[in-house]
């Protein structure tokens, strides 16, 4: 009993409850657990569960948090498995995402789709998203304010899907989630950090496009994502 109710309590804590009223008899838990009175008390129907991918999009149903939303057609929230292992992050939706809603639609999602192909992966099994939920006029860079209005959501997403890996691609998204100024090539081909989860920057497909002897690089960032989605299960 005592074990069970010490595990709630944790479950509470976790939920930023930090305690629980003692003065209210009907208001305390089925356990003999001597709980400080503090300023904080239990509400009824406090919903401890995790938010779900769902309801973060539809926080963002009309979003007016910043000036992309007067030139946006549609927003591009992410797809794909809501439990991946693996999420990919881009920058944010050019033209055709912007037509579609849906992430890396265009020709540098046709190659992404190659090189997920490459990884024996696809669409349904990973999660792709941008930094950015909506398209910057021209696919200009993203302005701070963008960006700060934006990546709460991202944060949320990772929280909700809790992935294994994470992959960025390109330098914004890089420099972005890592607060850093390297350049991609320094960047790329190691592992960081993001929230806690290892994070492998690597080039943007666009830039592939461009310039195809960066595949090279991709190809030995992504053996290393496999290596250690396969080989760490
Ligand atoms: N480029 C990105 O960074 N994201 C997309 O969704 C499409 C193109
Ligand atoms: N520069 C970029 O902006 N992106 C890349 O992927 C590589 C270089």
């Amino acid at each position: 009993m005592i074990t069970q109710c010490k595990g709630v309590l944790q479950d509470l804590q976790t939920c930023g409850i930090e305690s629980l009223p003692i003065d209210s008899g009907d208001a305390l838990p089925l356990c003999p657990v001597s709980i400080e009175p503090q300023s904080g008390t239990l509400q009824p129907g406090v919903d401890c569960r995790p938010e779900t991918l769902a309801e973060i999009e539809a926080e963002l149903t009309d979003c007016k948090r910043c000036a992309l939303c007067h030139g946006r057609n549609k927003l591009v929230f992410g797809v794909g498995n809501p439990h991946a292992q693996l999420v990919l992050v881009g920058e944010a939706p050019g033209r055709e995402e912007d037509r579609q809603g849906v992430p890396f639609v265009g020709e540098a999602g046709q190659l992404l789709d190659r090189i997920l192909f490459a990884m024996k992966l696809d669409r349904e099994q990973v999660y792709i998203c941008n930094v950015i939920k909506c398209r910057p006029p021209q696919n200009r860079d993203p302005s701070p304010e963008e960006i700060a209005s934006c990546e709460p959501f991202l944060q949320r997403q990772l929280t909700a899907i809790r992935p294994r890996l994470i992959v960025t691609l390109g330098r914004f998204a890089a420099q972005t989630l890592l607060r850093s100024q390297e350049p991609m090539g320094r960047l790329r081909g190691h592992w960081h950090e993001y929230q806690g989860i290892p994070l492998m920057p690597t080039y943007h497909p666009a830039y592939l496009l461009r310039t195809p002897s960066g595949k090279r690089d991709v190809w030995e960032d992504m053996k290393q994502v496999i290596h250690r989605l396969r080989e760490e299960q």
